[in-house]
């Protein structure tokens, strides 16, 4: 019985796409549905962990019970509400699709339509993750990798690269997987240099894997 078994445990969850906005009403954003985020919470609070769920926009609605729930648009916006939450966490687990670039310039009237070609300017943007690694402390950190080519080897290196502790790997090219869908195929990639490989599992079924993961990782420091 896997009941309580998180009682006392602050997990800090992010979830859905983030929106970069070129003018007031056009953007550029991804697939990402929140799914796998708000089933992680939805199981983290059902086994008695205080749950807050930061989210961008999705049309799924949030399990009852958060500690906190607050939804963004921005990987701005995304980043400072997590900074807010980062010293209350002592889990945090970054589902969201965070755009890795947003436009230069977001012109302040809608572009008009004319003959011209347009050229959009891309820049980056933080990635809240890896300086969440840079000051992580005892904190547990784990990240989401969605692949369509070299899955692990990329994987590998954003763990590394971010300080995590552990990533979840998704092939978004395989059926089943990844974006949208309510199931997952994931690999899931530790420090120590571990990987553990999984079949097609429901999303609620993936997310209890992670937290017993994470579980683990608890009981290893205590
Ligand atoms: O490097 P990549 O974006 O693929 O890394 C994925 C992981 O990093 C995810 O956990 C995602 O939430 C996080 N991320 C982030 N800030 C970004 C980009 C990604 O926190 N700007």
């Amino acid at each position: 019985v896997k009941q309580e078994d998180l009682k006392g445990i602050k997990i800090l969850i992010t979830a859905g796409p983030t929106r970069e906005y070129f003018d007031p009403v056009r953007f550029i954003s991804n697939r990402s549905s929140g799914k796998m985020g708000y089933k992680i919470a939805e199981a983290a609070l059902e086994r008695g962990a205080e749950v807050a769920l930061i989210s961008g926009p999705v049309s799924i609605s949030p399990p009852e019970k958060l500690h906190l729930f607050h939804k963004v648009e921005t990987a701005e916006e995304m980043k400072n509400k997590v900074n807010e939450l980062f010293q209350w966490a002592d889990v945090i687990i970054k589902a969201a699709a965070v755009s890795d670039y947003r436009p230069k310039h977001k012109s302040e009237h809608k572009i008009k339509k004319s003959d011209e070609e347009i050229v959009i300017e891309l820049v980056k943007n933080p990635d809240i993750l890896k300086e969440l690694g840079e000051k992580k402390g005892e904190k547990i950190l784990v990240g989401f990798a969605a692949e369509t080519d070299l899955p692990e080897g990329n994987a590998r290196e954003k763990l590394i690269k971010k300080n995590l502790d552990m990533i979840v790997l998704n092939d978004v090219t395989k059926q089943g997987a990844g974006f949208e869908v309510d199931t997952n195929i994931v690999k899931i990639l530790y420090k120590s240099g571990k990987i553990e490989e999984f079949p097609l599992l429901s999303k609620k079924e993936v997310a209890h894997l992670i937290l017993d993961r994470i579980k683990a990782i608890l009981k290893e420091r205590a």
